[in-house]
């Protein structure tokens, strides 16, 4: 498998902007928010942010993702250290043909391995995306998310792994 991962800050190809735009309609992305927006506007938006984290496979892209860190008001709730930043990723979404082939644990894999300390957090009932954490990173708790009104799983890199 040989997959990469880059930064891209403009010239939003089709296929990114067809990949945001569906990551902004999954119900295990957003929470409807997003919901009515063209692909004009995701265009938009993408041109404001100037920034998009992507998936290639042999140079095609085939999913995009949102790094960040986990913000030090949720490391209580997910039983981190408070004096450590953790890398995470806020959503992954690959491209719908190219799923069940292992590239998105691949993702985990390859940008979990740039921090020494990790952590993700997913939906309970995200069945795909339990298996995709599961691969890479150890299943540390299950919390409730009351503004959510559902269980979540969180996961972290287990030093040495
Ligand atoms: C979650 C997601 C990124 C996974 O990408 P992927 O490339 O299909 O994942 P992988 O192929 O690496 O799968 C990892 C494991 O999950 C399993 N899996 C994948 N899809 C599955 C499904 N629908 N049902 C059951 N298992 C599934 C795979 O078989 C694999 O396990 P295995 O290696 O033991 O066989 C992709 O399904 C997606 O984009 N979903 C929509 C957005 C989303 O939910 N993102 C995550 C939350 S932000």
């Amino acid at each position: 498998m040989s997959i990469t991962l880059d930064h891209i800050t403009d010239n939003f190809c089709t296929t990114v902007i067809r990949l945001v735009f569906e990551s902004m309609l999954d119900t295990n992305i957003n929470s409807g928010s997003t919901h009515g927006l063209t692909l004009e506007e995701v265009e938009q938006i993408l041109n404001r942010y100037k920034s998009v984290h992507r998936v290639l496979l042999d140079g095609e892209v085939i999913g995009v993702f949102n790094p960040g860190t986990v913000h030090p008001d949720l490391k209580k709730g997910w039983e981190l250290d408070k004096h450590k930043t953790y890398g995470r990723i806020g959503f992954v979404y690959i491209d719908k043909k190219y799923r069940g082939n292992g590239y998105g644990a691949e993702v985990i894999k390859q940008h979990s391995s740039q921090f020494d300390d990790y952590a993700e957090c997913c939906a309970e009932d995200n069945v795909s995306s339990n298996k995709m954490l599961e691969k890479h990173l150890t299943f540390k708790k299950r919390i409730y998310i009351p503004i959510r009104r559902a269980y979540y799983n969180i996961y972290s890199k287990e030093i040495g792994a």
